[in-house]
């Protein structure tokens, strides 16, 4: 059996909308980063596997943004959102207020355009998205708060890890089973913002 039978098997057995489901428990495992208090923002969400786990994991509110639909998940906020349009902000904070979500406790991200094949292409626009959003955080981010960004890895890596690591107590690249070998995608977590 290969590792995509593996996971999506086991993604349709216990009712999780994707397999990737898998790579934010086996991160969560590992690296504790939401909590039953943690107010959560979570970008490219669809089709929601990543949003059912966080629902499990906090009591508070969710909101999750992705540039397409995604069938509700109950009591989770959703946007329909681009991160990289300038009204993003707005969005949020318009979100945040309607909701009387004063801070968020924790940035989660999976966001991905369709990959080209072209690594470069593809690391280079994994990237903007993860600028795009570590901008964000500094704003609706609170002091202590935690981030999970996926990113493929490319030339930009460093400089990002270089400019934003300084801003938290600790951080680390990590990648889970069920992200596939082959894939240069990697999850890079920020914790304790300073
Ligand atoms: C790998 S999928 C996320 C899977 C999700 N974590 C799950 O468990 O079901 C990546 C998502 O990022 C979204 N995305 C890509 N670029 C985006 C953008 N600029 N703004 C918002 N969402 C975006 C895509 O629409 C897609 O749904």
């Amino acid at each position: 059996m290969n590792r995509k039978d593996k996971y999506y098997k086991k993604a349709k057995k216990q009712n999780y909308r994707s397999r990737a489901s898998f790579k934010l428990i086996e991160i969560q495992n590992k690296f504790n980063i939401i909590n039953k208090n943690s107010y959560v923002l979570e970008f490219g969400a669809s089709p929601g596997g990543w949003t059912q786990v966080i629902k499990q994991l906090t009591d508070m509110p969710i909101i999750s943004i992705d540039i397409n639909k995604m069938p509700p998940v109950d009591n989770v906020i959703f946007i329909q959102g681009d991160i990289l349009n300038s009204n993003i902000e707005e969005q949020i904070d318009e979100t945040m207020s309607k909701n009387n979500i004063k801070s968020i406790d924790v940035f989660l991200s999976d966001a991905m355009v369709k990959t080209s094949g072209i690594a470069e292409k593809d690391s280079y626009e994994s990237y903007t998205i993860c600028e795009q959003i570590m901008a964000l955080s500094e704003e609706f981010l609170k002091t202590g708060g935690n981030v999970l960004l996926k990113q493929f890895q490319g030339e930009m890596t460093n400089e990002f890890l270089n400019k934003w690591r300084d801003k938290f107590q600790f951080y680390k690249i990590t990648k889970p089973h069920a992200s596939r070998k082959e894939s240069r995608e990697i999850y890079i977590i920020f914790k304790g913002k300073i």
